[in-house]
């Protein structure tokens, strides 16, 4: 599959996750682009089977919790009803922020297939775990929507 990773990154940690997502993909031999959102290859993108669109947490720890420079997420061009898996890195607690991630990505067309939270003091864990089910996940929607295709 052609698998694109977009994030948005002010100090670097979600721009490491998105490498390693990006790596792991790599390894299961995809093809592989990984961009922050202003530099993305839109003719990548748009022939993409997955993508996966990243930020960081913004909120006040405790509360108000919101995909960080969301604003730049939703000009991003090219996702519309393309599997979309979201990953978010946070620091302490980060409540429920993905929701608000899956907005995002919903708002832009794309087919959200879930997401996930990383501990920036922890990384990698779970990233490959995670890749994997995001790629399991949008070959089975493919392979739902080629037969409808097919059906057509
Ligand atoms: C303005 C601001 C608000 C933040 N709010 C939260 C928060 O509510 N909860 C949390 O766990 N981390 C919070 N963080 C920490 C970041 O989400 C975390 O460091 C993240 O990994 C940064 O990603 P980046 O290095 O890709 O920019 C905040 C950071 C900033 C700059």
């Amino acid at each position: 599959m052609k698998v694109a990773v977009v994030y948005e990154s002010r100090t670097g940690n979600t721009a490491r996750a998105a490498e390693m997502i990006a790596a792991a993909a790599q390894e299961l031999g995809h093809e592989v682009g990984v961009w922050p959102t202003r530099k993305v290859n839109l003719d990548f993108l748009k022939e993409a089977d997955l993508v996966f669109v990243g930020t960081w947490t913004d909120g006040i720890v405790i509360a108000g919790h919101r995909p960080g420079d969301a604003g730049r997420l939703l000009d991003l061009p090219g996702i519309w009803g393309k599997p979309t898996a979201g990953f978010l890195t946070y620091a302490i607690h980060a409540g429920k922020v993905l929701d608000g991630l899956a907005d995002v990505v919903k708002l832009r067309g794309g087919d959200w297939i879930g997401g996930n939270l990383f501990k920036r003091s922890r990384l990698p864990e779970g990233i490959a775990a995670f890749t994997i089910a995001a790629l399991d996940e949008a070959q089975a929607r493919l392979g739902v929507n080629a037969q409808a295709d097919a059906d057509a």
